[in-house]
């Protein structure tokens, strides 16, 4: 990581590590539940038939890297990593509950230097973490490196919805309602604050489908939920790289 992104990634780590006990409760009630649907939707669109390996970068509490245990065969085994401690110390406490859980294992380091060697991914998915990343090109080009050739990157995130009235509606919702919700339930203003803020100044998903493609990815796509206030974007890596 370049030294300049330091103070960034350090306080986006020590943000999800505030804020991680009430961040499950938190999603479910900002997202009305919809977020498990978009998290299904990400591993279906990531999982070729036969995909048996699997990164969840950002993976937090673990949500996203269940759901793709719960999808992949007997044989499959998934990865999340995060650079934050207190989520990952709740994900691997939900690790024992979930039936799945045996074929995940969890990892903290950085998205930007991925400790794995090139070509060892069938998938990569990630959900809700674009925003907090300092260098998404770096991010893609490492998504890219540790796939295989004819691998699958499925990225979820949030974006600034563009068409009246929903954005009128949204805002509202997102920059009002929510840092509130955060007060009151996360009690962390500043953390649901900055969270809202980073979808407000956030690039479009057409952007970000431009830097996956730039990073190597075929077939990019953007599918949005929400007038476009939830995007899935992916890409596939060529069968021969
Ligand atoms: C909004 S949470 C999303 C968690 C999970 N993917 C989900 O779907 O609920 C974003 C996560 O990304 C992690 N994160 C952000 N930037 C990261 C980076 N450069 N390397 C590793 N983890 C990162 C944060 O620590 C946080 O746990």
């Amino acid at each position: 990581m370049h030294s300049s992104e330091r103070p960034r990634a350090e306080y986006i780590r020590s943000t999800f590590d505030r804020i991680a006990l009430r961040y499950d409760l938190l999603n479910r009630i900002i997202s009305f539940h919809l977020d498990t649907y978009w998290r299904n939707k990400a591993v279906n669109a990531a999982l070729r038939p036969g995909a048996r390996s699997v990164l969840d970068l950002g993976t937090g509490t673990g949500d996203l890297a269940f759901a793709a245990a719960r999808a992949i065969g007997d044989d499959g085994r998934v990865v999340g990593l995060d650079f934050s401690h207190e989520m990952l110390r709740l994900a691997l406490g939900k690790q024992k509950h979930d039936l799945s859980g045996r074929k995940t294992m969890y990892l903290q380091a950085t998205a930007l230097a991925a400790p794995f060697r090139d070509a060892s991914f069938d998938a990569v998915l990630t959900g809700f973490v674009l925003r907090n990343v300092s260098d998404l090109t770096l991010f893609f080009k490492e998504a890219y490196r540790v796939l295989k050739a004819g691998g699958r990157l499925a990225a979820l995130d949030m974006f600034p919805p563009s068409s009246f009235p929903f954005s009128f509606f949204y805002s509202l919702y997102f920059h009002r309602v929510m840092p509130w919700l955060g007060a009151r339930i996360a009690r962390d203003p500043e953390a649901y604050r900055y969270l809202s803020s980073s979808v407000r100044g956030f690039h479009s998903p057409e952007d970000v489908a431009r830097m996956i493609a730039n990073a190597g990815f075929i077939d990019v796509r953007v599918r949005k939920f929400l007038n476009g206030a939830v995007c899935l974007l992916t890409g596939n890596v060529p069968v021969q790289h």
